[in-house]
């Protein structure tokens, strides 16, 4: 498969063809030798990773035009120099779709891009899920541009879960600020930075064969799909497990 796709005109593997390659060798219980894959690994070095940097910029420098998810998506296609994905596909779900609040479109937009790149099911669901993990437990955002396009801000914030509308609601809350105001957006830009850095950053370690998954599945841990903090909604008072 590999050898094939060595043949293309332009001589370079394309992102996706190469992951897809990888994904096959890194889960696929060793059956594609990692000696094998190194000799294209080499070859192909410099098309098929995710320029990280660039992911973050884009996302960064996009956001106001576009939002949450097709920003991220943008920025991860022209980091990646993917072809045949069209980030626009995405804009639906800003504001945790539509403005619903549910999960953070940044990551619907990584999502996407993850689910287009990584070809093994298995393996790009935990890449989406590291990047849910992500998501929820790192104070953000982190992404500090040179200058901000939008406005300054001076908070960051633990969302504690993957939702749109209670991660949205900590950061404003704790900067103080109107969900429909500058500061606001610009802290979504940078969060989307934040999200196209960690994506591409995994989306390497799968070319790369070295991707190790992180965070459990939480359907399976909890038996109930869900976010971990159970008391964040239900107080002192989690209902058992009906069943
Ligand atoms: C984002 C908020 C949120 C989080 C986090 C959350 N829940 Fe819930 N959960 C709800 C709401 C709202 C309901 C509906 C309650 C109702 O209708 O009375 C619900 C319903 C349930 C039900 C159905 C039975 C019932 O009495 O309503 C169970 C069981 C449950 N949750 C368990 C959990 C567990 C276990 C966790 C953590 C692993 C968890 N929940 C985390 C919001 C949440």
């Amino acid at each position: 498969m590999l050898e094939g796709l060595m043949k293309k005109e332009d001589q370079e593997v394309s992102r996706r063809d190469l992951i897809k390659g990888v994904g096959i060798a890194a889960v696929g219980a060793g059956i594609v030798s990692v000696g094998g894959l190194g000799i294209v690994s080499k070859a192909q070095a410099k098309g098929r990773k995710f320029d990280v940097k660039k992911a973050g910029d884009v996302a960064y420098k996009q956001y106001g035009k576009v939002f949450c998810a097709e920003t991220v998506a943008q920025g991860l296609v022209e980091a990646g120099g993917i072809k045949g994905l069209d980030p626009s596909n995405v804009f639906w779900g800003h504001g945790g779709v539509v403005g619903w609040g549910t999960a953070c479109g940044s990551l619907i937009g990584a999502g996407m891009v993850i689910g287009h790149v990584v070809d093994d099911k298995k393996l790009a669901q935990m890449v989406v899920n590291d990047v849910m993990a992500f998501y929820a437990y790192n104070t953000l955002p982190i992404y500090t541009p040179k200058k901000a396009i939008i406005a300054e801000i001076s908070s960051a914030t633990k969302a504690g879960t993957p939702l749109c509308h209670i991660s949205v609601g900590r950061w404003m809350k704790k900067e103080n600020v109107a969900f429909f105001s500058g500061p606001r957006k610009e802290r979504c830009g940078r969060l989307s930075a934040d999200i196209a850095i960690k994506t591409a950053e995994l989306l390497n370690q799968v070319a790369d064969g070295k991707y190790k998954p992180t965070h459990p599945i939480n359907a399976k841990t909890y038996q109930i799909t869900t976010q971990e903090n159970c008391s964040d909604c239900h107080g002192g008072n989690t209902p058992d497990l009906p069943g």
